[in-house]
């Protein structure tokens, strides 16, 4: 039986001072969950002081980055490096994000690298795929984000692989609104679960966790997690508002 996950995005938004005042906040509603994992991830200047007001006030929720570069240190102006993240006792770390790969370039080689870093240092990633409105208009969204799954796994060692989240973010559906109906969002989630299943076998594919991301909201979160093949949800805006974020938690 899979576990929800639920987490968090807040993009290049909160500065570490409101950051800490959102964790407060957060932390008098908050109660820990046995059926659901919840992750927050931040800004890598807000790291540590949200890592400390979350020990502070005993809340469990794990924190996560929004990126790292692949290799460990070097010459590479700007950059933040596995280890550096490690050191700081993070949790998770989102690779390939759709903005990433759009604005930033990063190819699906790039982020396979990424993937193999983190899992090479114990860092657990959360890989984005999604496709754009006009593959999915042209209708091959599913063969695309097919193709992107399989060159961003590749040559990731299997004892790995059920550790890793993939989140499915269409990108018409990221701070638009929009959402893609739970039915279709399923459906691609089915055949990312498939292609595990075909690459690693079908017991890693009834592991691994697939999530929807774009535009969750409270009063769209129960029916996407109500579906088959979505396990939880990488959500942007609504987790930059307490009561939203913490509706979503309990969907
Ligand atoms: P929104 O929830 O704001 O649409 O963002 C989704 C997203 O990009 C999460 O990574």
């Amino acid at each position: 039986m899979r576990k929800i996950f639920i987490a968090g995005n807040w993009k290049m938004n909160m500065t570490h001072l409101e950051a800490v005042d959102f964790i407060k906040d957060l932390g008098y509603k908050f109660k820990n969950k046995n059926d659901c994992d919840v992750a927050i991830c931040v800004p890598f200047t807000d790291i540590e002081s949200i890592k400390k007001t979350i020990k502070n006030i005993n809340i469990d929720i794990k924190v996560g980055a929004q990126n790292m570069f692949y290799e460990e240190a070097g010459a590479f102006t700007g950059e933040v490096s596995p280890k550096m993240l490690k050191a700081l006792s993070v949790d998770y770390v989102i690779v390939g994000h759709s903005e990433r790969r759009e604005i930033f370039g990063e190819k699906n080689e790039v982020v396979n690298k990424k993937v193999k870093a983190a899992f090479g240092i114990g860092l657990k990633p959360i890989m984005c795929i999604g496709e754009n409105l006009s593959i999915r208009e042209s209708g091959n969204a599913e063969e695309f984000v097919i193709e992107q799954l399989a060159e961003c796994i590749r040559g990731i060692d299997k004892k790995n692989i059920s550790s890793l989240t993939i989140a499915y973010e269409p990108i018409w559906a990221i701070g638009t609104g929009k959402t893609a109906t739970p039915e279709d969002a399923n459906v691609m989630c089915g055949a990312i679960r498939k292609k595990i299943g075909d690459l690693f076998g079908n017991k890693i594919a009834e592991e691994i966790r697939i999530q929807y991301g774009g535009s969750v909201k409270p009063n769209n979160a129960t029916e996407l997690m109500a579906m088959t093949d979505i396990d939880g949800a990488l959500v942007g805006g609504a987790s930059m508002k307490v009561d939203d974020f913490l509706a979503i938690i309990n969907y």
